[in-house]
């Protein structure tokens, strides 16, 4: 596991970008994991300012995100469809073909999830990952629990993660109760993952991450054990000593 420690949010963004924007020049028709939340910003910014330099062309690039709410419209505000379509497809010549989210319209959210890692199957998989990490250290919507998926499914998000999320809705009870994520198989399956974790209320993923034990209640712990991973940092979060959650 290889940290990098920036001293900004900006080059923690961009240093991120530049994994991202080599993985796509040397492999044009990349397979990419892609993650919400309010870290990525930055690195979507990025992303799509070297689009429109004319310094990368995603046009033969397949996006898998790692998750949804379920359920919610994929029109609504707060949907992952609206926050990548805001961020990052409305900018960049991907082909809509080629993006892939859970429906958080599903009739069926069980078969759509059985679908979502089916589609995941048949491109082989993810080349390239962005993770980001929850409050309580859920990594996509895999929360903490006695067991983790290694397949997409549907998860009950925690009373923690529907707290933290809160932020972004007009209530908490407004938050929806479930999501449909990939599973830590598919995540695990990555040829590389970059992990974004910005901020002292992360540091306590950071921290677990540092420590080496690896336990299924704090599921970014389990990330230890990628051959190829990469966590960009920054220094408040790798110098802190509290690793409580
Ligand atoms: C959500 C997403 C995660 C993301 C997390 C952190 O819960 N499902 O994939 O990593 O938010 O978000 P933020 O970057 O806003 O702290």
């Amino acid at each position: 596991m290889k940290f990098v420690v920036c001293e900004s949010y900006e080059e923690l963004s961009q240093k991120a970008a530049d994994v991202f924007a080599l993985q796509i020049q040397k492999k044009p028709d990349s397979v990419l994991g892609l993650a919400t939340g309010s870290t990525p910003l930055g690195f979507y910014a990025h992303l799509c300012k070297r689009y429109q330099e004319g310094a990368l062309d995603f046009s033969k690039v397949n996006t898998f995100n790692l998750d949804e709410y379920y359920p919610i419209s994929h029109t609504h505000a707060q949907s992952y469809h609206v926050y990548m379509e805001k961020n990052l497809f409305s900018h960049v010549n991907l082909q809509k073909e080629n993006i892939h989210l859970p429906s958080g319209e599903a009739k069926d959210p069980n078969q759509a999830a059985h679908d979502y890692s089916l589609a995941l199957q048949k491109v082989g998989g993810l080349d390239l990952q962005l993770l980001g990490v929850g409050h309580n250290g859920h990594i996509g919507f895999n929360e903490p629990n006695t067991s983790l998926e290694l397949s997409a499914h549907v998860e009950i998000l925690a009373e923690r993660t529907r707290k933290a999320n809160a932020r972004f809705f007009a209530c908490e009870k407004d938050v929806p109760s479930r999501a449909l994520t990939m599973g830590l198989g598919e995540i695990f399956n990555a040829k590389k993952l970059v992990l974004l974790c910005y901020g002292k209320e992360k540091a306590n993923c950071i921290q677990a991450l540092k420590k080496g034990k690896i336990t299924t209640q704090v599921p970014v712990t389990l990330l230890a054990l990628h051959p190829d991973i990469t966590v960009f940092c920054d220094t408040a979060a790798m110098q802190a000593k509290n690793a409580d959650f």
